[in-house]
């Protein structure tokens, strides 16, 4: 590359092995688990499948994934491109490493903000290898530029470059090996047009049920040697916002609790007593879930609250309280979006006790 004068600088690319969630937190990551210790990562490292089969839940995603790796296989192909998204926490980041290990592919790990200029991402693209996985976490936040020189990369698997300045410039194509993107990202919406297009297929993650998060509790207390109940599992899993991490979370914090309180072993009733002694209510709401329906129920006496006085009242940035908060108030039937702004519903007024105002 530097034989034609161009110079590409800033390698923010790393190759990431070890996958770990704390080289690269997100927002909403940070928003979920505000104290993540070192004890907490390593947590999900260890917990994290490694395969398909290990991955539970999710199920439609993936029989088609399975599908598709194993055309792509017999053809001797790439896998097409894949965005997978969807709130924090379900499991995106983990398919992308499922995806390579089912594959036998290395993959390559950055993010959206990580890559700020173009030759930024002309240098990870000319570092790929044949059938790598190329994995850009909160890929909904490339800049424009950026996302330009995407696009033949991922149509034509070719990079254009311009050499030179003035008029004597020319743009030049490089070819690029054949290379799966995998994208991540919590907000499917805000992504452009040209660059959700050129995904050969979409995949958007679902709470996961309180079954499907009790056999993931029961498999990471499995994987920590922890002594759990099914009712115990159960408990766990219904008050973890329909979300694995969390549901990874409490279970550690009701391991600890019921050591220096029980036997160390986990049943309904000690899971109970430990996530409430941790303010997890019943419906698995956090004190900013509450915080929220009690603004919009009390404060605002019902009216409806548009996103930024909502975001402000509750000193929280606009961003985390739509990917974070609001999609599991709503998937609970919490809280409406209407034209005019947030509306807590009756099964917000049933949960906070409070008689809901005529309208
Ligand atoms: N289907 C699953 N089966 C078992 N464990 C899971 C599953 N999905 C996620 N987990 C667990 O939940 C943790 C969080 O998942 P992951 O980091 O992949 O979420 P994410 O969607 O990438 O979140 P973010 O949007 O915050 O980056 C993982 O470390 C893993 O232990
Ligand atoms: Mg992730």
């Amino acid at each position: 590359m530097a034989d034609n004068g161009i110079e590409i600088e800033g390698l923010v690319f790393e190759a990431d092995p070890a996958f770990g969630i704390g080289a690269r937190q997100s927002a909403s990551e940070r928003a979920v688990a505000p104290t993540l210790t070192e004890d907490d990562l390593a947590l999900d490292r260890s917990l994290r499948p490694k395969r398909l089969s290990d991955y539970l839940g999710q199920t439609k995603i993936k029989e088609s994934l399975a599908i598709l790796i194993e055309a792509a296989r017999a053809r001797g192909d790439v896998v097409d491109h894949i965005l997978f998204s969807g709130p924090p926490g379900l499991g995106k980041t983990t398919l992308a490493a499922v995806v390579a290990n089912e594959l036998g592919a290395n993959i390559k790990t950055t993010s959206g903000p990580a890559i700020e200029r173009t030759g930024d991402l002309a240098a990870i693209l000319t570092n790929l290898e044949e059938g790598d996985v190329l994995f850009i976490d909160e890929i909904h936040r490339l800049n424009r530029m950026v996302e330009e020189v995407l696009y033949p990369a991922l149509e034509d698997f070719a990079l254009d470059i311009v050499v030179g300045k003035g008029p004597a410039a020319r743009s030049i194509r490089l070819d690029l090996p054949r290379f799966t993107l995998v994208g991540a990202t919590t907000r499917t919406g805000l992504l452009t047009g040209p660059l959700r297009d050129r995904f050969g297929v979409v995949f958007r993650l679902q709470y996961y049920t309180p079954d499907e998060l009790a056999s993931i509790v029961r498999r990471s207390a499995a994987i920590l040697g922890v002594d759990i109940a099914e009712d115990g599992a159960l408990e766990i899993a219904r008050r973890s916002r329909g979300t694995p991490r969390l549901a990874n979370r409490l279970l550690k914090r009701v391991r600890d609790w019921a050591q220096v309180r029980g036997d160390g072993a986990i049943d309904e009733d000690v899971a109970a007593q430990a996530l409430s002694f941790f303010e997890v209510d019943a419906l698995g709401l956090d004190g900013m879930d509450n915080r929220i329906l009690e603004l919009l129920a009390v404060q605002f006496g019902g009216r409806p609250v548009g996103l930024t006085t909502l975001a402000s009242a509750l000193s929280e940035d606009p961003d985390t309280l739509e990917d974070v908060y609001e999609p599991f108030l709503m998937q609970q039937g919490l809280m409406v979006r209407t034209p005019k702004g947030r509306v807590a519903t009756e099964r917000a007024y049933d949960h906070l006790g409070i008689p809901m105002p005529p309208t």
